[in-house]
């Protein structure tokens, strides 16, 4: 798999497309992917699969903390690591720019993304009820980058 590489404008499309297939009731365009990835503290990073784009992943950095905003891969290219390399690729990025601990929210009905967040050290510290369109609740999950337990990144 290739390493990770930033997420820019011109991948939207393709982003946008993924993000239908990944979502069906939050679906995000790429006009909306657009606002997200130029505004302050908001980056992305791209995941590539015989050179198209097969996964993203879009972070913001509020003062030490750094917010999951998205994350799809399409559903050809799952099970193989893209989303936990790009989660690691991404939260190293964040501790580099001096983010202490990450914050998302999931839904509580998507037990695929509760997987990978799990194995990826992502605690869960809250719960949104009906935060979602579809009626499902939202789980809020926690994950520290600094500390004795935050071998993920090493
Ligand atoms: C959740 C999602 C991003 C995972 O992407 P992926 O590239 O397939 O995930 P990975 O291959 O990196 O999986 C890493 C680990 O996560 C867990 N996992 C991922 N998908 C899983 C599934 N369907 N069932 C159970 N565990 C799963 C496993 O522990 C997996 O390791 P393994 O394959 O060695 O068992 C993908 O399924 C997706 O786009 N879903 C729709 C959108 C979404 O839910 N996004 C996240 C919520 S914000």
């Amino acid at each position: 798999m290739m390493a990770p590489r930033p997420l820019t404008p011109a991948d939207l499309p393709a982003a946008a497309a993924i993000h239908a297939a990944a979502f069906a009731d939050e679906t995000w365009g790429a006009e909306q992917l657009a606002a997200l990835l130029a505004a302050p503290g908001t980056w992305g990073l791209a995941a590539e699969q015989a050179g198209s784009l097969a996964g993203f992943l879009l972070l913001r950095l509020a003062a030490d903390e750094v917010e999951v905003l998205t994350l799809a891969v399409a559903p050809a290219a799952r099970r193989r690591g893209l989303a936990a390399t790009l989660l690691r690729t991404g939260l190293a990025q964040a501790l580099a720019l001096g983010a202490t601990r990450g914050f998302l929210e999931v839904g509580a009905d998507n037990p695929a993304a509760l997987a990978l967040y799990r194995a990826s050290g992502w605690r869960c510290v809250g719960r949104r009820p009906k935060y979602y369109r579809r009626g499902a609740d939202a789980l809020l999950m926690r994950l520290d980058l600094v500390g004795p337990e935050q071998p993920l990144l090493a």
